[in-house]
């Protein structure tokens, strides 16, 4: 599509774009600037991987900001799911770029007992949004291929005894977000709960300190949540025992030693 700068605007101004993404030298879509600085690091750990002939599956993609990065970086298939999917992307930004990615109004619990598998699954500021935060991550594991990588980022409970593995689940007045977001694991109850499901976590990066930092260091009263990028692989050394437990048949009661492993 060969279009004027004028006219660009006047498709632009027809869509809600929550992405800032560069769409020629002079224009941008009207994302939220201020989310700017939180996708910074995802950013940049994703830059750091070769896509190249690789499938990438990118869940709640939004605009597209992540899953166009990928197109980039040489996957040779990218799939963005989203259950709001955007309209700014699906209608004007995919054919103006002329770009190869495909977008699906899809939930991500619609994954589970789908065929294929993906190399490379970004997973970026959805698990805090989740009511079954274990099951989507079940079901992501098994979408990904044996040496796919997860690139997981997500909102982080900073408070309390870190050695604790705690899920935060507010649902009321004192949900650091709004009231879709219900979710918030510490690291060690993150890494456990990737752990328990068959993931490794190979690296962990935090994003910009959080909101008014400064000030609430001042009035003792600290913010709760921080963001951070989990880079993750599967871990190779299935625990039998515990997948069976959980999501098959096993007869570790009717054998007499109860519960050995
Ligand atoms: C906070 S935005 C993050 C967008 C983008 N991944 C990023 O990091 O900039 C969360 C996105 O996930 C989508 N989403 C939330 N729950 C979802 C679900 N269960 N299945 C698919 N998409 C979901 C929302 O519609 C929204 O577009």
């Amino acid at each position: 599509m060969k279009l004027s700068n004028n006219s660009i605007k006047y498709h632009l101004n027809k869509y809600k774009f929550y992405h800032k993404i560069k769409v020629n030298d002079n224009i941008h879509t009207k994302g939220n600037e201020g989310l700017i600085k939180f996708q910074k690091i995802p950013l940049k750990i994703l830059k750091k991987y070769n896509l190249k002939n690789k499938k990438v599956l990118d869940i709640g993609c939004r605009d597209g900001l992540f899953s166009f990065e990928a197109e980039k970086l040489g996957a040779k298939e990218v799939l963005g799911i989203d259950n709001d999917l955007s309209l700014g992307a699906t209608k004007f930004l995919i054919p103006f770029f002329k770009s190869k990615v495909k977008m699906k109004k899809m939930n991500l619990y619609d994954l589970s007992n789908y065929k294929k598998k993906y190399d490379m699954i970004i997973f970026f500021g959805v698990l805090y949004h989740l009511r079954y935060p274990f099951w989507a991550l079940k079901i992501i594991k098994d979408i990904l291929n044996t040496n796919g990588t997860l690139l997981l980022e997500t909102a982080i409970y900073i408070l309390g005894d870190k050695k604790i593995p705690l899920l935060y689940c507010p649902f009321d007045n004192n949900n650091p977000y709004d009231k879709t977001s219900c979710t918030f694991y510490n690291e060690i109850g993150l890494i456990q709960t990737l752990s328990s499901l068959g993931f490794k976590v190979k690296n962990i990066s935090y994003s910009v300190a959080p909101r008014n930092f400064l000030k609430r260091i001042f009035l003792k009263k600290p913010y709760p949540i921080r963001r951070a990028t989990f880079e993750c692989v599967i871990d190779k050394k299935k625990n039998k025992y515990l997948s069976d437990y959980w999501d098959k048949y096993h007869i570790n009661h009717t054998k007499k030693n109860i519960f050995k492993k």
